[in-house]
This record gives C-alpha cells, structure tokens and sequence, in this order.
C-alpha cells in the first residue's frame, strides 16, 4: 500500500500540519531500552544476544561510587569488543552536578565513541545542561575525527527538568528521545510512592453510592500527567517518547500495564531493567495485526472515497476522515519499520 497522504500530489509535499517545520529525528526502533550496569560486564554478552532495540550501559544510579572508574573502563572495552550487532547503543553518563560527568564524556567517546549512538543523560534540568554536554562531545568528536555524530537522549526525572522539557527538548540537534524517569521524579516531586513506577491506591476517585449502596474505588495513574506532558514536548520536537523504569520484575502483567498506558499516549518503548521486560516491551509497543489491517483498511477506504471526491466517510458504522489517515499511517509506517529493522 502506498503512504496515501504522505505527499500532497499537486505540490509534492509532505504535510506537516503547521507551517512550521518539525525536524524528526533518526527514525530507530526504541520498542524496548536495555539497562544494563556497567559494573556488571558478565551480563554484557547475554544483552547483545537479547531482542532489546536499545540498550543502555550505565555509568550512573546502578553504579556505587566505588565503581565509578572501572564501570568506564568496562564499558569501553565492551563496546569495542563485542559484537553488539544492529543495537542501538548508548551510554548513561552521570549527572552533571557530579565530578564523575566529565570523564564519563572524555574516556567514552574518546575511546569507544565509533561504536556508541547515544548518550544518555540524566536528570537534565535546564537546556544549557545539554548545551554544556553538546560542546564537549563536539569537541571530543572534531578532535578524534569522528565521522557519525552522536545522539542525545535525555532523562526527565526532575522537577525541574519537567518545567523546562519545552526547551531541553529543542535544546540540541544531537537529541532523539525523552525518557519519563519516573523512579527520580517521584523523589524529586515527593510523591507518596516508594515503587518504581508503580500505582498508589491513595491516588483514587471514589465513586458515589451505587444502587446498592456500596461506592467503588477506581485507581487512577499518578504518572499520567507527567508522561503526557513529556510526550507533547517530545513530538512538538521530533523526538521519541520512552517510558522509563517498572520496577516489579515479577508483575509482567503490572510491567504490560503500564507499558500500554504509555503507548496508548504515544510513547514508543518502555525500559526494560531486567531481560524478561524486554520480550513485554517489544510486544506492547509493536502495533498488532489487528490495528495494522484496520488502518490498512482505513487507507483504502479514505483511498477511495477521495476518487469519489469525499473528505470524510463511514467504516463499519464509524466515521473516518483525514485525521483518520494520518492516524493510519503512523501504525502502518511502524509496522514497516518494525518488519523492516
Ligand atoms: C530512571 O532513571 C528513574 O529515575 O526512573
Ligand atoms: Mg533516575
């Protein structure tokens, strides 16, 4: 099927819904996000050989102090040694208001920045945090003569780095993707949760008296604003959504929960920070058969409604019109991506 609205064929363009033009960024699958520590490097050859779309080796939150420095050099030698295959790799460096940040930048990308994607940074609060970042890895890139530019992923897990998403998402041409940290900003909020991206029953609507007297509870999501917010600056941006950490390695049904709440507003993977996440993560934000033939289904309906000359018409009892279309063709350009990659 060809893309029925992904140019116009009187101008040739692409529509882009305003006149203002969103540069995307490199289209990558990001279905499924590998934590991996980087003190860990037993685990190093199991992650190559899993289905994870990206992985990410960590320098920061999974690595105690002491293990700072070899953490950086294991890191090192695995991305020049072992055979990650097509993944997508990325480094999460400390934060910068740590003295570990510095040289989590030089030692990487100076000596395994051939191999490295991404860079991902946490708890990026400002947009001259990622200025700063950018400068040094430019630096770093012209001097070693590196021929691919490194990409930048970034961790919204503050307060702060909530409040200026807008700007820390236009904030570089390197930046992919914005990750929801939710485990940092409950702290940073001090939200009453002490589980990694879990619900809280406190956050609830009781419901009036039923006919029968009682009153239900519905559970509510706490997280919904934040993710929500997070991915309108994303796409505003051209950048990927990514919902980060479920913390319950044991709860795949909690972990598919969560992870469909996130696609259903647009995210386009989930953390994975165990390996059995991972298989969860590529199935959930991997459109199913059912809505691929629906909106292939879509396509040719508004196809031939526009031989008919008619903008908006009727699919088994519902109305679908342009806005349709494009719908459509973001789940049928995802399931191509997905076959293709
Ligand atoms: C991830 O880094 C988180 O804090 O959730
Ligand atoms: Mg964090």
């Amino acid at each position: 099927m060809r893309p029925f609205l992904a140019a116009n064929p009187a101008t040739g363009k692409v529509p882009r819904m305003s006149f203002h033009v969103i540069t995307q960024a490199p289209a990558r699958l990001n279905r499924s996000e590998l934590a991996v520590p980087g003190s860990a490097p037993q685990m190093f050859e199991k992650a190559a050989q899993s289905d994870a779309d990206v992985i990410f080796l960590d320098l920061e939150d999974a690595v105690a102090p002491d293990d700072k420095a070899q953490a950086r050099k294991n890191i090192i030698k695995a991305l020049n040694e072992i055979d990650w295959g097509k993944k997508t790799m990325s480094v999460r460096i400390n934060g910068l208001d740590t003295h570990y940040m510095y040289r989590d930048v030089v030692d990487v990308v100076e000596e395994a920045g051939e191999r490295l994607d991404l860079i991902m940074i946490p708890k990026v609060g400002t947009a001259a945090d990622v200025y700063a970042v950018d400068m040094m890895v430019t630096q770093i890139e012209d001097a070693k003569g590196l021929k691919k530019r490194i990409g930048f992923e970034h961790i919204i897990e503050t307060a702060l780095g909530m409040q200026n998403v807008t700007a820390i998402a236009g904030a570089s041409k390197r930046n992919e993707s914005l990750h929801f940290g939710v485990a940092d900003y409950a702290a940073s909020t001090r939200a009453r949760t002490t589980i990694i991206g879990g619900v809280n029953p406190d956050y609830s609507v009781l419901t009036d008296p039923l006919a029968d007297g009682s009153r239900a509870v519905h559970w509510g999501d706490m997280w919904h604003y934040a993710l929500a917010r997070m991915v309108v600056a994303a796409r505003a941006n051209g950048l990927r959504p990514v919902d980060g950490p479920f913390g319950d390695f044991s709860d795949p049904d909690g972990y598919r929960a969560a992870a469909k709440r996130a696609a259903v507003l647009g995210c386009e993977g989930k953390w994975a920070i165990h390996p059995s996440q991972i298989a969860l993560a590529n199935e959930v934000m991997s459109p199913s058969d059912a809505e691929v033939t629906r909106a292939q289904r879509i396509l040719e309906a508004m196809e031939k409604a526009a031989t008919e000359g008619k903008g908006a018409v009727s699919l088994d009892g519902r109305l679908i019109d342009y806005a349709s279309i494009r719908q459509a063709e973001v789940l049928v350009q995802k399931a191509r991506q997905i076959a293709g990659g």
